[in-house]
């Protein structure tokens, strides 16, 4: 592979942020001072890019970052860079600044901007997963996610004492947009009698049969875990067909950006950590436009051109988990 003369990377976070986006930071910019590049940041994703929000960082830029939730490069969504325009003059900007290639810690989106950049101004991209909704093509996992369930599966379990103590039943919205993986890893964690999936009819006569059968046998609380899809508030409408239709009270708890903060779990750290030094070495190999994917166990270098679209999910043996163990 031909081997760019690389002398300094930029690192940014672009997207909705996710814990572990700050420990990916730290081992993007202490691998390339290590190698004795020149490591910057780019502040507020695309949309500080453009405003040439950039610095140069130094080890102790990224002290004391690794346990920190959010990013502290900031991020944003910047829907002006599906513009040609906008992103060469983003390309005039990284080559004012003498920056010679840029790492991307971001979602489908951001990918696709990096990918842009990389086939219309040849600037040598590299993209880490970085999504609390782990639902990238390519990837098993996206940094954020194991924390976002820690962080939800907690909820859940405090909302289940109370639901307990009331006899109660909860539809406990949680994020991911379109993707289910969040749903499904909280409902399998936190006994839930029923998971609504993303994008899918909801079968009421399938829920409410199951909620009637715990109930005749004596549970004192059903959980239903709802995904929260396009956006959120399904719950509502599912709380206000419950009643209508079948006369079943329930209570709606949306759980919401709770999910997309916090400190990252050890497996965040360590999977981003792995990632960000994977994504330093891969541009010096010479990949060109690539992501550290993480799959089987191991992060591996893929075509970025792989991960541009939303994973498929196939959720049928989860859903047979969590309805194995809810009887
Ligand atoms: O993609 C991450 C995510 O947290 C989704 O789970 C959620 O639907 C969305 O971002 C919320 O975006 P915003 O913070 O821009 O409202």
């Amino acid at each position: 592979m031909a081997q760019p003369t690389i002398k300094s990377i930029a690192v940014m976070c672009s997207g909705g942020d996710s814990p572990g986006m700050n420990s990916a930071v730290r081992s993007v910019v202490r691998t390339t001072i290590g190698l004795g590049l020149e490591a910057y940041g780019i502040y507020h994703g695309y949309a500080g890019l453009l405003e040439g929000n950039i610095q140069k960082l130094s080890l102790a830029s990224v002290s004391n970052i690794i346990q920190r939730g959010g990013t502290v490069l900031d991020t944003s969504r910047c829907l002006e860079f599906h513009n040609p325009e906008i992103r060469q003059e983003a390309a005039h900007i990284l080559a004012r600044k003498h920056i010679d290639a840029l790492v991307v810690i971001g979602g489908n989106g951001s990918f696709a901007g990096a990918y842009a950049l990389h086939q219309e101004h040849q600037i040598p991209v590299i993209g880490i997963p970085g999504t609390i909704d782990n639902d990238i093509n390519g990837t098993e996992y996206t940094i954020g996610f194991n924390t976002a369930v820690q962080t939800a599966v907690n909820a859940v379990d405090n909302i289940r004492d109370t639901a307990s103590a009331h006899a109660r039943t909860f539809l406990i919205e949680v994020m991911g947009r379109t993707a289910s993986s969040i749903a499904l890893e909280v409902a399998v964690c936190t006994g839930a009698e029923y998971v609504v999936l993303s994008n899918q009819e909801v079968n009421y006569a399938q829920m409410v049969s199951d909620i009637q059968r715990g109930c005749a046998r004596g549970k004192l609380s059903s959980i239903i875990i709802v995904a929260e899809g396009e956006k959120s508030g399904l719950s509502y409408q599912i709380k206000d067909t419950l009643k209508s239709a079948y006369d079943i009270d329930v209570h709606v708890c949306i759980l919401g950006h709770i999910q997309r903060g916090g400190r990252p779990t050890a497996q965040d750290r360590l999977i981003a950590s792995n990632m960000g030094h994977a994504a330093v070495q891969a541009l010096l190999a010479g990949y060109p436009a690539h992501v550290t994917a993480f799959n089987q166990g191991a992060v591996q270098i893929i075509p970025l051109a792989d991960c541009l679209t939303k994973r498929q999910e196939s959720p049928e043996a989860q859903i047979a988990l969590i309805r194995a163990l809810a009887i």
